[in-house]
């Protein structure tokens, strides 16, 4: 919003000075003149925001004169101002494209308000841009840690699919990073400048999923008052990030491989299929091939989507990474909770490195963010940070009670887990949770459906 610049035009001197004192004021840079002809060659030194031109000008009037200064931009938003009574002038100013009128006298807030309201698209897609270049500078292959040749690996992969439209599905255990990975090849992609849509398969209610995902028409089931656009449309000419792919329900596998492969997706009770454009990487932390043989994910979508995989060994097969990635994390909490630690004592990165982190990157990155918030002194202590998974998780054990319930809630879980082979749906019918909740449930204690076959000592 900084430095939106307004012409305006008016042979009343008063009028003039008033106006520019009022529209300073609300922050704008104002140029201001008392004839056409001045107006039109401020106009050429430098494009404008907004006009604000007087009907009645002494060589030509408002009309001619917006007219002049649409040839010169098209899109220049203008304000009328009209006499009390002029109704017929402000009728025909709106029908030569100006954007409204104001009849004099008027107040701030109609002032104000007018102006607000015409420069809310180009405000918007100024936000837009600016959050665009936010997000493509976070996502910048620099700003990836990746010491490790595992990793390195990784990242050379992604920069050589990155600028292709090739669909990617990218697996790791859960915090290994995918999310991350899959946004920096749509920001290094040629899509980089159109929206990246995250889909969270396993966040998403069974029955709301297929009109999240292709829309709905009006009226075509109880509750879709209005017609709705769904992510696929959403993501178009960007890229759709089909997260935890594998918690998809069947029946909408196929109709997402349909979608894919045309190129167009039909909204719930519409009878005509739309276009679409968009890249598709998706993420999973299942063994998507078992769930293949038992028949939980179609073959067809599962070669689909595999044209190029992606995977991303968990952090204990590549400790390298770890002082790096501690290293940058507490630089971050540092200034996100203006602490002034420094750094790390040598047995606080040993310990570090020694950890399991079965919860990958994530946890690694919370771990550190507590122990900043903790933390008193310049350098963090080993005090704050992990004993080991088998150690904190030891019943009857002398910890606070927080952790202590922590440690049996997330062996509550994994038992469940194991009860339920891994069934999400059953193992929240038993826990009494929604199957939403009891999915942030598993993803705060770093754990997964399939986590029932991975046993704690394979963590070490
Ligand atoms: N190489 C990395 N460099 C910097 N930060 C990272 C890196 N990898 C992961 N992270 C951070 O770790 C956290 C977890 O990453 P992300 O959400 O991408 O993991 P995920 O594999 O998608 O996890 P889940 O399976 O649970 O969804 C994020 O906050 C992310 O910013
Ligand atoms: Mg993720």
């Amino acid at each position: 919003m900084a430095d939106e610049r307004i012409l305006v035009v008016d042979d009343d001197p008063s009028l003039l000075t008033l106006l520019q004192m009022r529209l300073r004021s609300m922050g704008f840079v104002v140029s201001s003149c008392g004839t056409g002809e001045d107006a039109l060659s401020l106009a050429q030194e430098e494009p404008f925001d907004f006009a604000i031109l007087d009907l009645r000008l002494p060589d030509l009037d408002g009309l001619e004169l917006m007219d002049e200064l649409h040839q010169h931009q098209s899109n220049l938003p203008v304000l009328i101002l009209t006499a009390h009574g002029c109704i017929p002038n402000a009728v025909q100013a709106m029908k030569k494209g100006a954007y409204g009128y104001l009849t004099k006298p008027f107040d701030d807030k109609e002032l104000q308000e007018s102006i607000d309201k015409a420069l809310t698209p180009k405000r918007m897609s100024q936000e837009i841009h600016r959050l665009q270049t936010l997000m493509n500078e976070l996502y910048g292959m620099e700003n990836i840690v990746a010491r490790s040749p595992e990793m390195q690996a990784v990242l050379q992969q992604v920069s050589r699919v990155a600028k292709t439209d090739t669909t990617v599905c990218i697996s790791g255990e859960t915090g290994t990073g995918k999310e991350v990975i899959a946004r920096v090849i749509h920001c290094n992609s040629l899509r980089a400048s159109k929206p990246f849509i995250p889909v969270n398969c396993a966040a998403i209610p069974e029955p709301l999923f297929e009109s999240e995902l292709f829309g709905h028409m009006k009226g075509s089931f109880t509750g879709a008052h209005q017609n709705k656009r769904g992510l696929i449309q959403s993501a178009d000419k960007g890229t759709l990030f089909l997260d935890e792919i594998g918690e998809m329900p069947l029946a909408l596998q196929s109709k997402l491989l349909r979608a894919i492969q045309n190129r167009e997706i039909s909204p719930v009770g519409g009878q005509v299929s739309v276009k679409v454009d968009v890249r598709i990487l998706a993420a999973t932390n299942r063994d998507l091939e078992q769930a293949v043989r038992e028949g939980h994910f179609r073959e067809d979508l599962y070669y689909r989507i595999h044209v190029v995989p992606l995977w991303l060994p968990p952090l204990r097969q590549r400790r390298e990474d770890i002082p790096s990635l501690a290293q940058f994390f507490l630089k971050r909490s540092v200034q996100q909770h203006g602490k002034t630690v420094k750094g790390f004592a040598p047995e606080a990165m040993q310990r570090l490195i020694a950890h399991s982190w079965p919860g990958n990157v994530r946890e690694l990155e919370n771990m550190i963010e507590r122990a900043v918030v903790m933390s008193a002194h310049d350098l963090l202590t080993a005090e704050f940070l992990p004993v080991s998974t088998q150690e904190s998780s030891t019943p009857g054990s002398l910890q606070p009670l927080t952790e202590a319930k922590e440690a049996f809630e997330r062996e509550y879980l994994k038992g469940l887990l194991q009860a339920t082979q891994g069934n999400i749906s059953r193992a929240a019918q038993i826990a009494g949770r929604y199957r939403a909740d009891f999915y942030k449930l598993l993803k705060k204690y770093g754990l997964h459906p399939s986590d029932r076959q991975v046993s704690p000592s394979s963590h070490v």
